[in-house]
């Protein structure tokens, strides 16, 4: 998936994800928010903001910026913000793996649903770690697989992904292969959605020990 095929499918998409992915992925986004337990002092960076519906979850006091590199999704959620006077939100066109933001500067750094998505996960997680300060938190709300998941599934998995381009995500993403590179210091994953077929993940920014 390259990021003009991402635009394109996300142009297809925008008008009836809310009615539909989006509805699926809100008790992972509810879930995730709340673990966060933000402060109004927190500084906060939410990679593919998407419709921005995850907003709704955040306190009023908390600064989130969301950054997506899709427009028609980001013109949903600007939508959002207006709509339901959320404060201190906003929203900026920007690439994920690609950051215009200095190292070290947000206290929280969140991505719901995009690192199956992305093109690159190995460069979009760098930058998430980059941005965020030492010690900071990082939370992705994923499907993964997971070596304890049902044989079948991943059979299944394994089969849709020379269509991944087409469904705008990687079926078959085992999160081992994911965390090799990601090198993420886990402090817990627990599992979301419809039939548990997604995970959250908490991680600290520091070195893995
Ligand atoms: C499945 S949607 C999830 C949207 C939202 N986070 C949610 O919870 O509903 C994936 C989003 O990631 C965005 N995306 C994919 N690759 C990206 C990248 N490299 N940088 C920023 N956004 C990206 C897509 O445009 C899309 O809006």
């Amino acid at each position: 998936m390259d990021d003009k095929s991402i635009i394109k499918s996300y142009k297809r998409v925008s008008s009836f994800y809310d009615y539909t992915f989006g509805k699926v992925f809100k008790p992972g986004q509810k879930k995730l928010v709340s673990m966060m337990e933000c402060t109004p002092t927190d500084k906060v960076l939410e990679i593919g903001i998407g419709t921005g519906t995850s907003y709704s979850y955040y306190p009023d006091e908390t600064a989130v910026i969301g950054i997506d590199i899709s427009p028609d999704m980001l013109d949903k959620a600007r939508n959002h913000i207006e709509s339901n006077r959320l404060k201190n939100k906003s929203v900026v066109m920007m690439n994920g793996e690609q950051l215009k933001f200095e190292d070290n500067s947000f206290d929280k750094v969140v991505g719901m649903y995009v690192v199956s998505v992305t093109q690159n996960p190995d460069l979009l997680i760098k930058e998430m770690k980059r941005v965020c300060k030492p010690n900071g938190d990082i939370y992705l709300v994923n499907h993964f697989s997971f070596d304890t998941d049902n044989a079948l599934i991943k059979v299944l998995e394994k089969g849709l992904m020379p269509i991944s381009k087409y469904l705008g995500w990687r079926p078959y993403f085992p999160f081992s292969e994911f965390n090799a590179y990601a090198k993420l210091n886990v402090q817990s994953i627990s599992k979301i959605n419809l039939f548990d077929y997604w995970g959250i993940i908490h991680a600290i920014n520091s070195p893995v020990d």
